[in-house]
């Protein structure tokens, strides 16, 4: 006998108990957060679905390997753990640990890129972007058409359109592009994977032209498992293994620990060019802490390398991907516009659509996101027009395709049954969706501001 349905792979040993709050307070919390949900408190929260970046449950292991933290300020025997298990499961030579991603795409950036430069990448990522704009470059998006379109199903939307490169390569010559960003899966695409035979051919290409590929690995187990799903010859290997080939392709990665590592906080930089590892471990010293740290305490350290090594187990991401796809499923046979196929990490709402009547000035993402919290108390987050930020030159909003809000999954923390409230209320709010009103945005901060805006409704 073959049993078809999963569960998860561990057993549940200690508890975090919630608050369940009444429809005004929501209503009192929303409007003193200024409709923004990054501004709510978090104990005013029932659900957390905000992100998935450094709220997962790390397991028993994990937190006894934090007493085993060496908090030495140089050397500490934790970093060569880390080191290790970086080595051995990714496959890159050399290691930088920072304090999460943004900290490796800081020194990255410093490092490889030039006043001028060019940075063609898969779609953006907010602070990707903001760190290669900071040292002087420019990033221009080489992802297929496909991953602009909410309802296209083509199940490898993470991939670049090597035309799209070509172009690039042609108007601005090899010299200027220092590497190419290769995010695995593509966060603000609706978490959608790159297959193997677009890296391929992207490597065959960037060799041609003695470009590198820098790779964001914080979603990369899950890529992984989604090649092993659907791309041909891939069923039979193992996600650590898919996991490992996709690195082999790549020059060096920058990585949030904080999503597939399966910690609470935590980043590194990885490189094979000792030259550039040499430079980026000079400047670590200067903004993040000693290159054996990374402003990272020991038992930080040791939690990431046990996390890595859990993040490549079939058993765990085929429950991590499978719960998302439960919600993702759930909501798309209740009719609500999802972006489609349904990512590895949250299910991202078409706010254009589920608010047909709002235009993109109003803030449809983010009214949706205040609204699910007034709803029954779950926070999600807007990835549209708020994120996407201004333009650096005309000062203009940049207007983004996809105007999204992010249900996202944390790794090991939800059940079923809280998958099953948040697509109530989602459908619930859709039956009432005309009602639901824009936004106006009456503080804005110069640098990502999503984080930090305020908004009141429109009258
Ligand atoms: N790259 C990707 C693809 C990310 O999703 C993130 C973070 C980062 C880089 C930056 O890493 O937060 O450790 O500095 N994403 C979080 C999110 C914030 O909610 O999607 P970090």
């Amino acid at each position: 006998m073959k049993i078809k349905s999963w569960a998860e792979p561990y057993k549940i040993k200690m508890v975090e108990l919630l608050k369940m709050t009444s429809p005004e307070e929501r209503k009192a919390a929303i409007g003193k957060a200024g409709y923004n949900t990054f501004l709510l408190k978090s104990e005013d929260v029932y659900i957390d679905l905000l992100t998935d970046s450094g709220t997962s449950a790390m397991s028993d292991r994990q937190w006894a390997g934090m007493m085993f933290g060496d908090e030495a300020y140089a050397g500490s025997r934790n970093y060569y753990k880390l080191e290790e298990a970086v080595q051995s499961i990714y496959g890159y030579k050399y290691l930088v640990p920072t304090h999460q991603g943004r900290g490796a795409e800081h020194l990255l950036s410093q490092v490889m890129i030039k006043k001028g430069d060019i940075i063609p990448g898969n779609m953006y990522f907010t602070t990707t972007r903001l760190h290669q704009e900071l040292a002087g470059g420019t990033f221009r998006d080489v992802i297929i058409d496909e991953a602009h379109d909410p309802d296209c199903e083509f199940p490898f939307k993470g991939n670049v359109d090597l035309n799209k490169l070509e172009d690039l390569v042609r108007e601005f010559g090899a010299e200027r592009i220092p590497y190419v960003s290769i995010a695995t899966t593509v966060n603000m695409a609706g978490g959608q994977p790159v297959s193997m035979e677009n890296l391929k051919a992207l490597r065959a290409f960037t060799n041609k032209h003695g470009i590198k590929i820098i790779h964001d690995m914080t979603r990369v187990a899950e890529n992984a498992w989604m090649i092993k799903q659907l791309e041909k010859g891939y069923k039979n290997k193992t996600t650590a293994e898919i996991v490992r080939e996709i690195c082999d392709l790549t020059d060096g990665a920058t990585m949030s620990a904080k999503k597939d590592a399966l910690v609470n906080i935590g980043g590194f930089l990885a490189l094979n060019d000792y030259d550039v590892f040499e430079e980026a471990r000079n400047l670590v010293v200067v903004y993040e802490g000693l290159h054996t740290y990374g402003g990272l305490a020991g038992r930080d350290m040791e939690a990431m390398a046990i996390g890595i090594r859990e993040s490549v187990s079939d058993d765990h991401i085929h429950a991590r991907v499978g719960q998302v796809h439960y919600l993702g499923n759930l909501l798309k046979k209740a009719g609500i516009p999802i972006v489609k196929p349904v990512g590895t990490h949250g299910v991202f709402i078409d706010a254009k659509a589920f608010l047909p009547h709002l235009s993109q000035d109003e803030f449809p993402a983010q009214s949706l996101a205040a609204e699910l919290y007034l709803a029954s108390g779950i926070r999600t987050m807007e990835r549209g027009v708020v994120s996407a930020g201004r333009n650096k030159k005309t000062g203009a909003h940049n207007y983004p395709k996809l105007e999204l809000v992010r249900l996202t999954i944390p790794r090991r923390v939800y059940t079923q049954a809280h998958m099953d409230v948040v697509t109530e209320t989602v459908v619930e709010l859709h039956k009432q969706r005309e009602q639901i009103t824009g936004l106006e945005m009456v503080y804005e901060p110069r640098y990502l501001r999503f984080f930090q805006a305020r908004f009141k409704k429109k009258e």
